[in-house]
């Protein structure tokens, strides 16, 4: 038997899981079968509850054995639970980001689209400091509080517009595609400086980052196109002598880093497309699973329509509780390491499960139920520590805006489905509905 660790110290004697060491211990194996029916490691992904829940497993592994032995394709993984112990692991040093380590625990899914979406750009999403944390730079001032504050009146309109479009239009419609969806898209094209005429292509080829059933030479089509476009309008911006630097984030790149030679064009491109994908699915989703969230609490639906001031709290509350993103921070041990009192060899693999963490009642009072008056600012759905969304503050603003704006305007709002029929996004990365359709 091992040592007694700091994770059994600080669950004050709860949890009767003693894993002393990346060696899993006979406890701990017993402790992993019963979760799953006989295996020494957990199989990781496990599946959500749909439809808003986390896989069930996660509040057995906080209560029983909150750093517990996963298998993650193919590689030795650590499953880690409990909400504190996610926050050091997600600000622990020696575990790397680097999705080129050989021995990074990508997914299958997650290398095609790597490949495919990428093409092999270079970006800082998953890579280590400090070329991250200079790139990272390069574009923090676009996502700073006030720069975002100051588009929200713009975000306003564009919500607005989209609400008139769809109630002057017939029923029911697909709520994600023709509201949730180019909401978050055309402000990435804002951001990006894409023409209004070309919105609608864009619209259309980033649809196949993540979309389901497609098969891999079309999606490959669509996302080339989608490439060789972001390559176009480098190259136009550096031609235009005009170009104002100020008017969005590929002109200021080209004007501070392309004309300079601080970059070259692969890395201005690579900047466009992370931004791409990294804001676009993720928002959407939010935007369309939260409303759903909502709808099902159809109380609190109410009360925002209401009450403006409660969009805030909603957003963050709904970020919490759905956790849309539960599979963006794998982490592999760069060298020997400990969490939360457990030995981690060099190699292994570490998931802090944001969703669990959420859902953590040794932080969150009835943490299973949405509260949007909770106040729950400190979630993890945006990650934590040097890697957590750089998007976040703009994230922030879209989202209190449709929520709100949805439901003062559409007080009527409601699936045109039971909700056993609307398709959850159970088998890609993002969370979130692959259609809604509603009426009013
Ligand atoms: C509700 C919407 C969003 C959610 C839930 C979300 C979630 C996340 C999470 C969990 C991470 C951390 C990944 C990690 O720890 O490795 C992340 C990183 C990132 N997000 Fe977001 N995100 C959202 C919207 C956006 C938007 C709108 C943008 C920009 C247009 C954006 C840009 C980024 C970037 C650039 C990173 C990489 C940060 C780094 O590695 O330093 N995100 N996001």
């Amino acid at each position: 038997m091992s040592e007694p660790t700091g994770a059994q110290d600080r669950a004050q004697g709860t949890t009767t899981c003693p894993a002393g060491g990346s060696r899993i211990d006979d406890r701990t194996r017993e402790l992993v079968r019963q979760l799953t029916g006989g295996d020494d490691r957990l199989t990781f992904p496990l599946a959500r509850s749909v439809p808003f829940d986390p896989p069930p497993e996660y509040g057995r592994l906080r209560s029983l054995c909150p750093v517990a032995p996963a298998r993650l394709h193919g590689h030795d993984a650590w499953l880690i639970a409990k909400y504190d112990d996610v926050r050091e692991a997600l600000i622990n040093p020696d575990l790397s980001a680097d999705i080129t380590r050989p021995d990074y625990p990508l997914s299958p899914a997650g290398k095609a689209n790597a490949a495919m979406a990428g093409s092999g750009l270079p970006s800082f999403l998953r890579m280590d400091p400090p070329v991250h944390d200079e790139l990272r730079r390069l574009v923090t001032r676009d996502f700073m509080v006030k720069r975002v504050e100051a588009m929200r009146p713009r975000i306003q309109k564009l919500v607005d517009d989209l609400i008139d479009e769809m109630l002057a239009g017939p029923k029911p419609v697909d709520f994600l595609e023709v509201l949730a969806s180019p909401m978050p898209n055309t402000v990435i094209c804002w951001l990006l400086g894409v023409p209004q005429s070309d919105h609608d292509f864009f619209q259309d080829r980033t649809q196949y980052l993540f979309k389901r059933g497609v098969p891999d030479d079309v999606r490959f089509e669509k996302l080339s196109g989608l490439n060789d476009y972001i390559y176009g309008l480098v190259d136009s911006k550096k031609a235009d002598p005009d170009l104002d630097p100020g008017a969005d984030i590929v002109s200021r790149l080209v004007v501070e880093q392309l004309r300079t030679g601080k970059m070259d064009r692969r890395g201005v491109q690579g900047m466009a497309f992370l931004m791409l994908v990294a804001g676009h699915e993720t928002t959407g989703n939010m935007a369309a699973l939260g409303t759903l969230a909502l709808l099902r609490n159809r109380e609190q639906f109410e009360a925002l329509g209401k009450d403006p001031s409660l969009a805030r709290g909603a957003v963050e509350e709904l970020l919490r509780y759905l956790t849309i993103l539960n599979e963006a921070n794998w982490r592999v041990a760069a060298r020997d390491t400990l969490i939360a009192g457990h030995h981690i060899k060099e190699g292994e693999a570490v998931i802090p499960l944001t969703l669990s963490a959420n859902r953590d009642d040794g932080h969150y009072e009835n943490p299973d139920i949405l509260d949007i008056q909770r106040g729950a600012r400190d979630h993890l759905a945006f990650g934590f520590g040097i890697h957590q969304c750089l998007g976040q503050p703009l994230a922030r603003v879209e989202l209190q805006v449709f929520y709100e704006t949805v439901a003062r305007r559409i007080p009527t709002l409601d699936l045109a489905v039971p909700v056993e029929e609307v398709p959850f996004k159970t088998d890609v990365d993002i969370y979130g509905v692959h259609a809604m359709p509603v009426t009013w």
